[in-house]
């Protein structure tokens, strides 16, 4: 049998990633004959260990912190997704092409839509947070054309500068606004926080009108226990999910953009559901 392919996640630090568990089960379920390492580089010497890793014959990685942005500039190609998003978490190696792509917001879309059967079509969503994280999630977000998606951040000429591009893209189909937490009115269908704030233990300062038993929060973290805003959101009748189903659903979109074959998902998740607790 020909050697496998490899692949790796490439970030700063590495160590505690799951990717190489995830795609190894992608791989026996889908018979696909490829290895997928942990790939630690310096700080500063992201594109000198991607070189590296190529030289040796390297199909493709994944890129986590700190290097999303160096990924996005290293690649000669983009996808519209990771031009939208400004980043890069999954590179495919094909000669001396290098495609960029970003699968984060196609992962929170199919997490929402198909395992938490919850449709963004025609609803009125409302996005936390302007830093990377958001960024990442708008384009699929809109693509699914919400009737209307809010951005609100704590600094809210961040937010402003974010959906000013989106703004014009979509003009005539969705309306893309932008708030401050303190100024939101009127109950939301779907709530994703793309703050770090669950880091902090902290939530940002919602209205609680925001939310009613009809509300779907969705964090994009994800832990051992429901995260703050989890809590919060549930307290006041949210149903909530975590974002433990996106970065399953991520890595499946990359599994698929390096190998052309979709793998399930259900399983993996279970699997490391089950890890977590
Ligand atoms: P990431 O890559 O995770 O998005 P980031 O680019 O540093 O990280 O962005 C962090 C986001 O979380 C920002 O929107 C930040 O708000 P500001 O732009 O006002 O800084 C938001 N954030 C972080 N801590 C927060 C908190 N305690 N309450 C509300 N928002 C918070």
């Amino acid at each position: 049998m020909a050697p496998p392919d490899r692949y790796v996640v490439i970030g700063h630090p590495v160590a505690h990633s799951k990717s190489p568990d995830i795609h190894a089960r992608f791989a026996a379920q889908t018979g696909q004959n490829l290895n997928y390492d942990r790939l630690l580089a310096p700080q500063d010497g992201f594109v000198e260990t991607v070189r590296a890793f190529i030289a040796k014959g390297g199909k493709g990685a994944n890129v986590t912190v700190p290097f999303k942005l160096e990924a996005y500039a290293f690649a000669t190609e983009l996808t519209a997704r990771a031009q939208a998003a400004g980043a890069v978490n999954t590179l495919k190696f094909d000669g001396d092409k290098i495609l960029g792509d970003n699968t984060d917001g196609v992962g929170l879309v199919s997490d929402i839509v198909r395992n938490a059967g919850v449709g963004i079509t025609g609803k009125r969503v409302l996005l936390l947070g302007a830093g990377g994280a958001a960024r990442g999630v708008i384009l699929p977000l809109l693509n699914v054309r919400p009737n209307e998606l809010i951005i609100a951040n704590r600094t809210v000429s961040k937010a402003e500068q974010l959906a000013q591009p989106f703004r014009q893209q979509f003009v005539d189909q969705v309306s893309v606004k932008t708030s401050e937490f303190a100024n939101l009115q009127g109950a939301f269908d779907i709530i994703i926080n793309a703050t770090s704030a669950s880091l902090s233990h902290e939530v940002p300062p919602l209205p609680h009108s925001l939310i009613t038993e009809r509300t779907f929060a969705y964090d994009m973290m994800y832990g051992r226990q429901p995260t703050v805003f989890m809590q919060f959101a549930a307290k006041h009748g949210a149903t909530v999910r975590d974002g433990l189903g996106m970065l399953v659903e991520q890595a499946a979109e990359s599994f698929f953009v390096w190998r052309g074959v979709r793998p399930q998902t259900n399983a993996v998740f279970s699997e490391l559901r089950k890890q977590l607790s």
